[in-house]
């Protein structure tokens, strides 16, 4: 073990909350592209063009090529071993998640150990999540319907007002749900440990949630092979990927 992860060990050990802030890192190694960096997806394409409000209204049937291409490509990845780490120690309690990523993967993780007898804990998808639907007119949530995007007229509506519907997630210059944002915030003050895994940490207010442990006198525990604004914050760094660190610090 390197001194860095028996370090962050010990201080997981000892640890009696735990919150886990994840992002786009801890889906890699399930083959789920990151947004930033050489291979990102903001390298290639433009935010503002289809995660943005402005984009759906201007162009909806282009932001829902995008997103129905995104959900072909995550609803065919599998939760890694960094996922299933975080479910195990998180059905023994005390322990809450709350992720940027609007893959699902971490939902379907719990689901893999919920045949056994497990303790069900928090999962916040701050980001919402490509699973769903939401109406832009109504805001009522459905399960996500396959999409026909020949043209505008052939694009999935609202069964109860025929507005448009969208994925649930959020876009640029969109507020978070306050509910979410609230429970969050207040989960990771409670903990003794913010554990950061795979975020970039530039997107707020979520790269503001383990601030809040660390001003309520916890501390955090970061694992990305990359530095981020949130290191200097960090007790310890570990630079290694999710899927390698996450059982041996975990488990
Ligand atoms: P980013 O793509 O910005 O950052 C991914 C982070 O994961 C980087 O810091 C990488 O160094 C790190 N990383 C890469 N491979 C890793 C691995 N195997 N293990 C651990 N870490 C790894 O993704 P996010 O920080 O999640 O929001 O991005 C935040 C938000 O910006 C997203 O939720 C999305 C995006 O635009 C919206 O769409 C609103
Ligand atoms: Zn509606």
């Amino acid at each position: 073990m390197t001194t860095e992860l028996s370090r962050a060990r010990a201080i997981v050990d000892a640890a009696h909350r735990i919150v886990v802030l994840s992002g786009a890192g801890l889906s890699a190694e399930s083959g789920v592209p990151v947004f930033r960096g050489a291979q990102g997806l903001w390298k290639t394409h433009r935010p503002e063009d289809l995660a943005t409000p402005e984009a759906f209204r201007r162009d909806p049937r282009l932001v829902w090529e995008w997103y129905a291409w995104r959900r072909q490509v995550v609803f065919a990845c599998a939760p890694n071993e960094g996922h299933r780490a975080i479910a195990r120690r998180a059905a023994q309690g005390r322990f809450a998640v709350v992720t940027q990523n609007v893959d699902g993967l971490h939902a379907r993780a719990r689901a893999e150990l919920a045949a056994q007898e497990v303790v069900g804990y928090p999962l916040l998808e701050l980001h919402g999540a490509l699973q769903r639907d939401r109406c832009s007119g109504c805001g009522a949530r459905s399960e996500a319907v396959a999409v026909d995007g020949t043209s505008t007229a052939t694009l999935p509506r609202c069964v109860r007002c025929g507005s448009l519907l969208r994925p649930d997630v959020v876009w640029f210059g969109e507020s978070l749900d306050l509910s979410v944002l609230d429970t969050s915030f207040r989960l990771a003050s409670e903990a003794d440990v913010c554990l950061v895994v795979g975020t970039s940490a530039v997107v707020h207010p979520a790269a503001s949630i383990p601030l809040a442990t660390r001003q309520a006198g916890g501390v955090i525990v970061e694992v990305n092979p990359e530095p981020t604004p949130l290191s200097r914050h960090a007790a310890v760094s570990i630079a290694g990927r999710a899927a390698d660190v996450l059982p041996r610090l975990l488990d």
